[in-house]
């Protein structure tokens, strides 16, 4: 018995020492890791939205924008330069970011943060709605994801009512014509989720930039031009 124990033990950490040295090589691998460096990028993440702005034209300066799930904060510095919430460009108007993540999040000037707040919490909401006061969001993106249980569709799942959590927040503090955007892992439940943006939203559309990984499964789902809440 104790010998299958430390076996197990054994396999156990190699597994985990085996699983961890193919993140590392992955990572040195990876294009975007070495230019987020060399570009001063908190972490890859933030070429994925460079690259879906690039395209869909969703950050402008002086727009009012709240990013979940934002730590480290690359996505978070890419809307600080986009809406120019620094005041870098004093001809341009200065907009409002905020992020929001369960985890503590270095500051980035130009943002207001809510680090180790759980954005699905009432009072977490009740916080962000504080800080807009009477103004209301144009853009609310989420690159949430919950720690992996390793049951894909149990993931999938938590993933769905984060989204849900988003778009129902998204349906109070967002302005007429607003958008989302928000990810989700691929899977049974996405087009319930799906479905309730489309009668939110006059455009709804799957993105899935470059440099989103291959093997994941990961997707994000754009609801343009929000109806309002009728
Ligand atoms: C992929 S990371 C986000 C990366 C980020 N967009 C960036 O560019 O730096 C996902 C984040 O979602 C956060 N998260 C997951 N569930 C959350 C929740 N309920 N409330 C707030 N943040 C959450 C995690 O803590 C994690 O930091």
């Amino acid at each position: 018995m104790h010998h299958f124990r430390v076996l197990t033990t054994i396999k156990r950490y190699y597994g985990k020492k085996h699983s961890s040295n193919m993140w590392l090589e992955r990572q040195a691998r990876d294009p975007y890791v070495k230019r987020a460096r060399e570009e001063d990028w908190r972490c890859r993440s933030a070429f994925k939205l460079i690259e879906i702005d690039a395209k869909h034209k969703l950050l402008k300066p002086g727009q009012l924008v709240i990013d979940c799930g934002c730590a480290p904060g690359s996505w978070t510095q890419v809307i600080v330069q986009k809406i120019n919430s620094n005041g870098c460009d004093i001809k341009l108007p200065k907009g409002t970011a905020i992020g929001i993540d369960l985890q503590y999040v270095n500051p980035i000037r130009g943002a207001i943060l809510l680090s180790k707040c759980d954005f699905t919490s009432a009072k977490t909401q009740a916080e962000i709605l504080q800080k807009l006061g009477n103004k209301k969001a144009d853009l609310v993106l989420s690159d949430m994801a919950p720690a992996c249980t390793g049951d894909r569709s149990m993931d999938h799942h938590i993933i769905i009512e984060l989204c849900s959590s988003v778009i129902r927040f998204s349906t109070v503090v967002l302005k007429n014509d607003g958008a989302v955007l928000c990810k989700l892992w691929m899977g049974g439940q996405q087009t319930l989720l799906e479905d309730a943006m489309k009668k939110l939203f006059l455009n709804v559309k799957y993105v899935k930039p470059n440099a989103s990984r291959d093997d994941s499964a990961e997707i994000y789902l754009l609801g343009r031009n929000f109806k309002g809440m009728i």
